[in-house]
């Protein structure tokens, strides 16, 4: 039997060790920028909401797990859930046993009944097991898993809670010539026929004057999705600032109506194509790496879109997307990826699907009772 070990803010070596060698040969593994990991991680233990443990055999490492309480999430929702993450296991499933075993008992601990993942920090990045596309490159913000771990977490009881999904879709045809958008959302798009409408990209020299109308349209078009809460102006200028600095200003879309910002469509360079090529070295040579790999990025990723709810239904979105495409090609992109969507998420999917994405990785959150 292996052994448990719960592991301090001195000691995440293992947590960092052990993928390395577990995709040593895998072209798809992304490996985390390390110093920034760790500071992240930090804050989550210093706040009590993070464990995380070792499970080693013979003096090596042959597992890593956390267990994460989210206690925003328990209120909000009233599940009594505690999630797994950092989840890495060599082919083995009495390793997989004792980390799951320890989380279960760390649940119990928080007075959960449920255990859900994986899910390393936050709602937003890592979420889900790879259960399909382990060949293809994950997207920004979203982990690799071993071919193996599917298994190796359904024999230990956990079932599909729901999946989050990883779209895509090459810009060009096999002539270099930009495609044909699918139907209906051509026809709905050259339909769209607002009086006063103008959708342009956004540009360096209005910066501040677009970042305030995309953040006003921002905080009216989520006003009706459940789990969001209005970001404040500062954070979202502060944000979009670096956004702008770092992406072509043609990839965020803006539409007025007689001067009023009413709905707007952001992608964002796919930063795993550059990261990738630091294998996980900040200084110096990783950056330097990854600085050469960014002229390399070929993948535009499709992150925000946002309609004012009295022009939802006209068409405007499908315009948008139109134009987003557009000026991603106009960027020099070749190709557009949209994730993660929650598979619950009908509009969002229709959207996309819509647009003519298929999905490319396949990500899976489990759950079981403790
Ligand atoms: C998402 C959003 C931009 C879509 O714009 P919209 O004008 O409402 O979109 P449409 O009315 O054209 O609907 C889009 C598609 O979703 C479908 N749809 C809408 N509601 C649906 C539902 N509850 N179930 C299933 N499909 C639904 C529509 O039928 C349409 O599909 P189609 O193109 O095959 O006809 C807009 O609703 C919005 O801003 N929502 C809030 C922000 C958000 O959730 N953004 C997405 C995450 S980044």
């Amino acid at each position: 039997m292996p052994t448990i070990r719960e592991l301090t803010q001195d000691d995440l070596g293992a947590l960092f060790a052990l993928p390395r060698r577990i995709y040593a040969n895998d072209p798809s593994w992304v490996a985390p920028i390390g110093l920034l990991e760790r500071k992240r991680i930090a804050a989550f233990m210093d706040k009590g909401r993070l464990k995380l443990f070792a499970a080693e055999r013979d003096g090596a490492v042959v597992g890593t797990i956390s267990a994460l309480r989210d206690e925003g999430y328990v209120a909000h929702k009233g599940e009594p859930v505690a999630w797994f993450g950092y989840f890495e296991c060599i082919e083995d499933e009495a390793v997989a046993a004792a980390l799951f075993e320890r989380v279960a008992t760390q649940a119990r601990e928080w007075g959960c009944t449920l255990v859900r993942g994986p899910r390393n920090l936050t709602r937003f990045e890592s979420m889900g097991l790879t259960v399909e596309g382990h060949a293809t490159l994950p997207p920004f913000m979203q982990s690799h898993h071993a071919a193996w771990y599917a298994a190796l977490v359904e024999g230990q009881g956990f079932a599909k809670h729901h999946d989050v999904l990883a779209y895509e879709t090459p810009v060009l045809d096999a002539l270099g010539n930009q495609r044909e958008l699918p139907e209906p959302l051509k026809s709905k798009a050259a339909a769209c026929d607002i009086p006063g409408l103008v959708v342009r990209p956004t540009s360096r020299l209005r910066m501040a004057r677009d970042l305030r109308d995309a953040h006003t349209v921002l905080n009216e078009a989520f006003a009706t999705v459940p789990d969001i809460s209005p970001m404040p102006l500062g954070q979202w200028m502060a944000l979009g600032r670096v956004y702008l600095t770092v992406a072509d200003p043609r990839m965020l879309q803006i539409a007025h109506v007689d001067g009023r910002p009413v709905a707007f469509a952001g992608t964002f360079p796919e930063l795993n194509e550059a990261i990738g090529a630091m294998r996980g070295d900040l200084l110096p040579l990783g950056w330097l790496r990854s600085t050469l790999a960014m002229s390399t990025i070929h993948t535009a990723s499709f992150k925000l879109i946002g309609v004012v709810p009295e022009y939802r239904g006209t068409g405007l979105q499908a315009k948008l997307v139109d134009h987003t495409i557009r000026g991603v090609k106009e960027a020099g992109y070749t190709r557009l990826e949209a994730s993660v969507v929650d598979e619950r998420n009908a509009p969002m999917r229709a959207i996309v699907e819509g647009a003519g994405m298929t999905v490319y990785r396949r990500y899976r959150v489990y759950q079981a009772g403790v």
